[in-house]
């Protein structure tokens, strides 16, 4: 792996105040242990793609572990989430809509971060307003049910994302 030089430049950079935190994305679990755990980069956050079809639970588990935050993008798989029947339905309970309810699974875990992207006003503002959903056991169970292994941004470049989880 050849990320030390470049991790240990950025670490520089924050050490003479020229970058407020450093973030990563797109690392497998390989490449985030070798980050934290060899070269010491003082990794503040990771993005990874997040959403409701795509378990990010191995990776989880270690940040939480380390402390890190993850920032889920594409969390609404890239708007797919909107059409999903189950979140639609669990939506009605809480006169939501199933990208707010989404946005909502993604927050109510620990050390989550959620960056939604929305063009038109109306989804901003109801994905703010989804800050103020609550899901219950009910809910999560639905969504855990719901297909995990739906990974939408995956160019030719990505690394073996498996790599490392089992
Ligand atoms: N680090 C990386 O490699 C990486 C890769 C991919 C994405 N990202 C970042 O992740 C962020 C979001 O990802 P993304 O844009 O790919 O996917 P996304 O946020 O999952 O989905 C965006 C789509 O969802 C729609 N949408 C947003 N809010 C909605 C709502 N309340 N109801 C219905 N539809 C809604 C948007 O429509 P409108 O815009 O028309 O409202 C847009 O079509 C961006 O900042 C992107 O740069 C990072």
């Amino acid at each position: 792996m050849k990320m030390g030089a470049t991790l240990e430049a950025i670490t520089k950079l924050k050490e003479e105040g020229l970058a407020r935190a450093i973030g990563v994305c797109n690392f497998n679990l390989l490449m985030i242990r070798h980050a934290v755990e060899d070269i010491g980069a003082p990794i503040a956050v990771h993005q990874v793609e997040y959403h409701p079809f795509l378990s990010q639970t191995p990776m989880l588990d270690y940040l939480r572990g380390k402390g890190i935050p993850m920032t889920a993008y594409a969390p609404l798989a890239q708007g797919r989430a909107a059409q999903d029947p189950v979140l639609a339905r669990i939506g009605e309970k809480h006169s939501a809509t199933a990208a707010q309810i989404a946005i909502a699974w993604l927050l109510d875990q620990e050390q989550v971060i959620a960056i939604p992207k929305a063009a038109r006003p109306s989804s901003q503002r109801a994905n703010l307003d989804a800050l103020n959903i609550r899901l219950d056991d009910h809910d999560r169970a639905a969504i855990a049910a719901l297909p995990k292994n739906l990974r939408y941004v995956d160019p030719p470049f990505a690394p073996n994302w498996e790599a490392a989880t089992s």
